[in-house]
């Protein structure tokens, strides 16, 4: 990593800087940081990743009180753990921090480890999380590397390149371990937290009251809101399919999808790649006889690898064959069809149904859209 700009000004280290600005303008008063538990901070840490602290005090406070300890939490049924975590979301979460509780019990003794390596050997904790527990239950020399903290040395060194690629991640790591303190570990650690999320914010950043600013190479460049890279777009591929939505009397067809595979499992409607065989395809595979299919507006939905277009046709079913039903198909009301497991964009067509729904007794979707 080659930092540009200005050379650096002040002399005093980041550390010591930050460890100044965090003894008066810090946070002291978050409830796991009067503690030296193991336990107490790695559950803060876990509910803190994707989760803003105001939200996390009320439910930390309520899980501790449930689970006290390694062993509670590890003797708990996950129904429990699960609805104590309810409201906070990303549930794996809390599935790991009891599945990592367990391992704990079976291999640790109930004790929470100290080395590195075996934090991180419990599912959930990442290298940073890890660091983290580690400076401040045990005062261990590691460096952290959240979103913040990227953030932070992305400006501080006008580091290029979006920070969740490999190598700028790498660089990153070598530049956090390279600013740690040799003592007062956990305090530089909870400070450079709170100047990621109160000063050197993504979008307000606050550099006049910045403890760096002196040395801060995107501010000397007037970049700041050029550091750190954004994620750089990638162009996926795009398939299109054309949705089936066949209506009878109220009631929509359902097909349930391989378990393999997106949407492995669930109940979605029929699909087609052309719209030209819709007749055929309704008459065929679902004993349907349908009027001519009419194209509502098009939507699309975003996997990771690709972009899926559909063009939804409204089918309405003129006469069911009456021995037409086969296994994985099923004729649900549209009510009914919002509560079964289906994917988004069928939640979405059937909600597009369900507010064009005339009055009752004049059909159904008289107006496509
Ligand atoms: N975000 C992640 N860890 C934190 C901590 N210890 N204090 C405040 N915010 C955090």
């Amino acid at each position: 990593m080659s930092p540009t700009g200005s050379p650096i000004k002040n002399k005093t280290s980041i550390s010591a800087r930050l460890l100044a600005w965090h003894r008066r303008h810090g946070r002291h008063d978050l409830p796991w940081q009067g503690t030296r538990d193991a336990y107490r901070i790695w559950v803060a840490e876990i509910m803190l990743q994707q989760t803003q602290v105001a939200a996390v005090i009320p439910y930390y406070a309520r899980f501790l009180e449930h689970f006290p300890d390694i062993a509670a939490l590890a003797a708990a049924s996950q129904d429990e753990v699960l609805r104590l975590w309810s409201g906070l979301g990303y549930y794996s979460r809390a599935r790991n921090l009891q599945r990592a509780a367990q391992l704990i019990t079976e291999h640790h003794k109930g004790v929470f480890p100290r080395a590195l390596g075996d934090i991180t050997a419990l599912p959930g904790i990442g290298r940073s999380t890890a660091a983290a527990i580690a400076a401040f239950a045990y005062g261990t020399r590691a460096a952290i590397l959240d979103g913040n903290v990227k953030r932070v040395l992305a400006r501080h060194f006008a580091v290029a390149g979006f920070p969740g690629g490999k190598r700028v991640e790498e660089g990153l790591w070598q530049l956090a371990e390279e600013q740690l303190p040799p003592r007062a570990i956990g305090r530089y650690t909870q400070a450079l937290m709170d100047l990621g999320a109160t000063l050197c914010t993504r979008a307000k950043p606050r550099c006049a009251d910045c403890p760096l600013a002196q040395s801060c190479r995107a501010l000397a460049l007037a970049q700041v809101g050029n550091f750190p890279a954004p994620r750089p777009s990638r162009r996926v591929p795009t398939r299109a399919i054309h949705m089936l939505l066949l209506v009878r009397a109220g009631e929509l067809l359902l097909e349930k999808r391989p378990s393999s595979g997106i949407w492995g499992g669930l109940w979605s409607l029929p699909e087609l790649a052309e719209r030209a065989g819709a007749k055929e395809r309704c008459r065929a595979h679902y004993g349907c006889s349908i009027a001519a299919p009419q194209p509502l507006a098009p939507l699309a939905h975003g996997f990771t690898h690709f972009k899926l277009h559909i063009q939804p046709l409204l089918c309405r079913v003129q006469k069911l064959a009456p021995a037409a039903r086969e296994p994985g198909q099923i004729w649900l009301s549209l009510e009914e069809a919002q509560g079964a497991a289906i994917p988004v964009p069928v939640r979405k067509l059937i909600g597009r149904l369900l507010a064009h729904r005339p009055a009752p007794g004049r059909g159904l979707a008289k107006r496509s859209e």
